[in-house]
């Protein structure tokens, strides 16, 4: 199992000043969110602890080794689902285990027991454009989880969901989490979706994303979204946005 250390970190495209001294701490099993701005830099962080990006100063270690490259033991769901249109539900979930060489029956057997856990069982020989947008997005999380990964990047991996299915969703991953030593990170624009979900949250401030607080909530679960805790800890969150005036 894995803890992440984003240490120092600034990123520059050119001359655009994206982040500047980022630093985020995420413990083995533990779950955190990022809220912040459009364009702040969110997504940037998370294709560097995927190994997808480079910072231009500073260092992004996994448990003290620097991140160089992809792992199967970090897996990023991207900000828009990646189901491949020509694959079925089946293929799509055993991708992963294809490319890494598991034996067809094994692969059946892992992807159908996925499938269960997200809600997809018998959907197996779907294609991506005979499912809901929900199913879809429980189909590519249900692909990351087949490579077992440590950790877990998620990138508004609800962001595209009618209020229901989201509520749903959210359940799901914390049934998914709760107990499994897994480290995540979400970034998320919707400040209760991080409120609900994760024990510490960090805020950007806009371009250069800078990390303007981080707050940490022990509010206990089942969350109360409407509780006094709650509320106060969306408050603190808000302030720190800028957006209480
Ligand atoms: N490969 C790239 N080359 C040049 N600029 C980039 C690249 N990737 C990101 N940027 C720039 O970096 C800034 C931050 O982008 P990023 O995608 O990290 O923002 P974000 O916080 O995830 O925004 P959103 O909430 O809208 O998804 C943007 O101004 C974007 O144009
Ligand atoms: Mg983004």
């Amino acid at each position: 199992m894995q803890s992440i250390q984003v240490d120092n970190i600034s990123k520059r495209f050119g001359s655009l000043e994206v982040l500047k001294n980022v630093t985020i701490d995420l413990k083995q099993g533990e779950f955190a969110a990022i809220v912040g701005p459009s364009g702040c830099g969110k997504s940037t962080v998370l294709r560097m602890i995927a190994g997808l990006d480079t910072p231009t100063e500073g260092h992004v270690t996994a448990n003290q080794k620097p991140i160089k490259d992809p792992d199967p033991s970090r897996v990023l769901i991207f900000q828009e689902h990646a189901l491949y249109p020509w694959r079925t539900v089946e293929k799509n979930v055993g991708f992963g285990l294809e490319l890494a060489g598991v034996p067809k029956q094994k692969r059946k057997e892992k992807v159908g027991e996925l499938l269960e856990k997200v809600g997809l069982g018998g959907f197996q020989t779907y294609y991506p454009h005979q499912l809901s947008g929900g199913m879809r997005q429980r189909a590519s999380i249900a692909r990351a989880l087949a490579m077992e990964p440590e950790v877990l990047l998620l990138d508004e991996p609800f962001g595209a969901l009618d209020a229901i299915t989201k509520i749903t969703m959210q359940n799901e991953l914390l049934r998914l989490w709760e107990g499994s030593g897994k480290t995540v990170l979400l970034i998320t624009h919707d400040i209760d979706e991080a409120i609900y979900l994760a024990d510490t949250i960090h805020v950007m401030s806009p371009r250069p994303g800078q990390i303007v607080e981080t707050v940490r909530s022990t509010i206990p679960r089942p969350r109360n979204r409407n509780g006094a805790d709650f509320v106060q800890v969306r408050e603190k969150i808000m302030a720190h946005l800028d957006l209480t005036k």
